[in-house]
């Protein structure tokens, strides 16, 4: 990998780097199936992503025709590899079994390794035999879903093929390593005007919410809706909440500190709610929610905007839906793609069916959706929301902050790239982008705002 870094950090031409070994084995951030049974029995906060997350060598596999060898200059951490590194809802070990069983491509999934990490940045090495529209030396992101376009379920929108995956997740060889496979349709250019790192952390949350918010497939949003965010300085909340503003809407943004609150302001959000400093109460014990904190919920919207929220950008799940819709304006969309907090969800279905609400589901984003989101951070139209780098070993660690809910928008990780800041090859755009707007999150985790 050694060689590999230096040809991409001398300017090696694609004939060259396609000329290149590719070495039998890499090092890759890991968990283990023989360890998926490590945290039975413990409440989710103990369970610590260090103990689980190894960093090592594993074997290289081969390229199927429609796959890229990627060196992975930089990564970002996501939730779904706290998931995996806490073996919650499942451990991810059968997911790797069932597209094991798909084909022999798939066989090589199934392993007694799972290498995580959902997002990459990094340099295309080789390319597969029906690969067309890229080729060795191509500067590239990466967004996560994975499919089989030979299935025809995926030929309306891909996110409803039956065979659907997130890549690192639901797949082995994912992006938090020096080395990954990667399908030639998960590939977009890489945005110029950003390093490696931050041109990592996006793909995965801001493709997301580009679907929940702006796409065909879900809430749909429009000019001069108001649009209520939960952990609006969260990964994909921070990509919400800058989607609303570019798109004529107005943003309410929920945190959970002032300091959040204060960095949510600076992104140019006007109302903003810290909930902790509100402390709502919706759950007064396990089994029976508060509607009267519901009511201080929907009071504090009104006292703020004047209006109920025509969408509520739902996320946390159990601990939030029953307010989410009450708080809904009469016709309003709540759009959900996760359930950090349980997803066993209660609401009070009256306030949905008599005010004529709608729940509408969405997961990741399909090809165009991510490309379009991919256009709009390379149009420096949207920023990237890192707030701190970590090396490839120290991934426990930054998965435990995410785990924990200490980290701002999204944490970073160094790959192959062995320092931050490498990678910027546009730096006249990035100028012109603005320095500060880029590195918003950056000079906030460093108490620079
Ligand atoms: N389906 C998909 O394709 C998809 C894609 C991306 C993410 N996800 C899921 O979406 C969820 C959020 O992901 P993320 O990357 O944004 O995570 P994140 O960076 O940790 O941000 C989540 C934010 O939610 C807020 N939050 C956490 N618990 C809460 C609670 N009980 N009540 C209210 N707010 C709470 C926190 O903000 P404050 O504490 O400041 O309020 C936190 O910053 C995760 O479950 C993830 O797996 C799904």
């Amino acid at each position: 990998m050694q060689e590999i870094l230096e040809a991409i950090q001398a300017g090696a031409t694609g004939d060259e780097i396609a000329s290149l070994p590719i070495p039998e084995s890499y090092r890759a951030a890991h968990v283990l199936r023989a360890e998926q049974e490590m945290f039975a029995g413990m409440a989710s906060e103990d369970k610590d992503p260090r103990k689980s997350l190894h960093v090592g060598d594993i074997p290289t596999p081969e390229i199927a025709p429609d796959e890229v060898y990627l060196a992975v200059m930089a990564s970002a951490i996501n939730f779904n590899t706290v998931w995996t590194s806490i073996f919650e809802p499942l451990p991810t070990f059968g997911f790797l079994d069932r597209l094991g069983r798909e084909s022999e491509w798939g066989a090589r999934h199934a392993r007694d390794f799972h290498v995580v990490g959902s997002d990459a940045s990094g340099v295309v090495l080789r390319v597969g035999s029906a690969v067309r529209n890229w080729k060795p030396g191509d500067r590239v992101s990466v967004h996560c879903n994975h499919l089989d376009d030979q299935d025809p379920s995926a030929h309306d929108d891909s996110m409803l093929a039956d065979n659907q995956r997130i890549w690192g997740f639901e797949t082995n060889y994912g992006g938090l390593a020096d080395l990954s496979i990667v399908k030639a349709n998960q590939l977009m250019p890489k945005p110029e005007h950003l390093t490696w790192e931050e041109a990592a952390v996006n793909a995965l949350c801001a493709s997301t919410s580009y679907r929940m918010l702006v796409g065909q497939h879900a809430a749909r949003m429009k000019q001069g809706d108001n649009v209520f965010i939960w952990g609006a300085t969260g990964g994909i909340g921070a990509y919400a909440t800058q989607l609303v503003l570019n798109g004529g809407g107005t943003p309410i943004g929920v945190v959970s500190s002032e300091s959040r609150a204060e960095l949510l302001r600076a992104m140019g959000c006007e109302h903003v709610i810290d909930r902790r400093a509100e402390g709502y109460q919706f759950w007064s014990d396990e089994h029976t929610q508060d509607e009267s904190e519901w009511r201080r919920l929907g009071k504090k919207v009104r006292t703020l905007v004047g209006e109920d929220p025509d969408i509520v950008f739902e996320h946390p799940g159990r601990q939030t839906m029953g307010a989410s819709v009450f708080i809904t304006k009469r016709g309003g969309t709540i759009v959900t793609c996760a359930a950090t907090s349980g997803y066993m969800i209660e609401y009070d279905n009256r306030h949905l069916w008599m005010k004529l609400k709608r729940i509408v589901s969405s997961h990741f984003a399909n090809y165009r959706e991510s490309f379009e989101m991919n256009r709009l951070i390379d149009r420096g139209a949207i920023q990237p929301v890192m707030s701190e780098v970590y090396d490839l070993e120290s991934v426990g660690e930054a998965a435990l902050k995410t785990h924990r809910n200490e980290g701002e928008g999204k944490l970073g990780v160094l790959c192959l790239s062995p320092e931050a800041g490498l990678g910027i090859s546009d730096p006249e755009k990035r100028e012109r982008i603005g320095e500060d707007k880029i590195t918003l999150y950056q000079r906030h985790a460093r108490g620079e705002l």
